[in-house]
């Protein structure tokens, strides 16, 4: 589970643990990742937190043989971590359109390229992707949405090339989902959070922002045994009809 220490990665790796997977909870943030590991032990679940910046390739590689090295093998796969300040296109500069890029869509394969062989192996496992309603056009924001767009690629070839060896690949879009990052949107837009979260709920058809816990309900269902028939979707849980 990658970006699993705060915010909806914290919410889909608590729920993963009640699920009954130990989950390894990888993330830049090493003290918050090892904070949300403890919380899911002391609840009885079994979690580990690691440091790892998944646009580093060797950094990866090092987080995944030490989780196959305390937990065992992965069979299921997050892929959550992620970041979006905003850019107009014309004051964007090369470095924060490839360092995004490098994170959210880069990164992506990497964790999974270094993950997808233990699933192989043993003929089963699910890779979820947490992409988001911006894929579908973000003004202000277009190396999210292209990372985010082509994130929904990445999931649906994997799908078509993993199918047969009993892995389902499958993402979930969100829409405004309370987290640092959209408090983060409402400090840029000079808004109180709760004033934010009231203003964005007004156009949500279900009349209500997400939880992160909404996000974790469908990354549960999408890892379980009983989704297997299920790949190569995207899931928007974003309170309305999206896509
Ligand atoms: P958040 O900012 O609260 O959490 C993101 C986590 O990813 C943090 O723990 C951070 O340390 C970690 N992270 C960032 N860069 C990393 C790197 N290079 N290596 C490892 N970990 C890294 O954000 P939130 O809202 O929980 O977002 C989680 C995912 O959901 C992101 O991919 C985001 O794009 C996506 N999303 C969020 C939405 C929202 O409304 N909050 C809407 C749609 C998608």
């Amino acid at each position: 589970m990658t970006g699993g220490a705060r915010g909806i990665g914290a919410a889909v790796a608590a729920r993963l643990a009640r699920d009954g997977h130990a989950v390894a909870v990888l993330d830049l943030d090493e003290r918050t990742a090892a904070d949300t590991a403890a919380a899911i032990t002391d609840s009885g679940g079994r979690a580990i937190g690691l440091r790892c910046d998944i646009a580093d390739e060797a950094a990866v590689t090092a987080a995944v043989d030490q989780v196959v090295a305390i937990l065992g093998p992965p069979a299921v796969l997050v892929n959550n971590a992620g970041l979006g300040p905003p850019a107009g296109i014309t004051e964007m500069s090369v470095e924060q359109w490839d360092q995004l890029l490098g994170i959210n869509l880069r990164g992506h394969f990497l964790v999974t390229r270094a993950v997808v062989g233990h699933l192989v192996a043993t003929g089963w496992g699910r890779i979820v992707n947490v992409s988001s309603i911006s894929a579908l056009g973000d003004e202000g924001r277009s190396h999210y949405s292209s990372a985010k767009a082509g994130l929904l690629g990445f999931t649906k070839s994997l799908a078509l090339e993993l199918g047969r060896h009993g892995v389902t690949v499958n993402a979930i879009a969100p829409g405004f989902i309370v987290s640092d990052m959209t408090a983060a949107t409402a400090r840029r837009l000079g808004r109180d959070v709760e004033e934010h979260q009231r203003i964005a709920a007004q156009s949500i058809p279900v009349g209500r922002v997400g939880r992160p816990e909404d996000i974790a309900h469908t990354a549960s269902y999408l890892v379980s045994p009983d989704a297997g028939f299920v790949t190569g979707q995207v899931i928007y849980v974003a309170g309305g009809p999206v896509g």
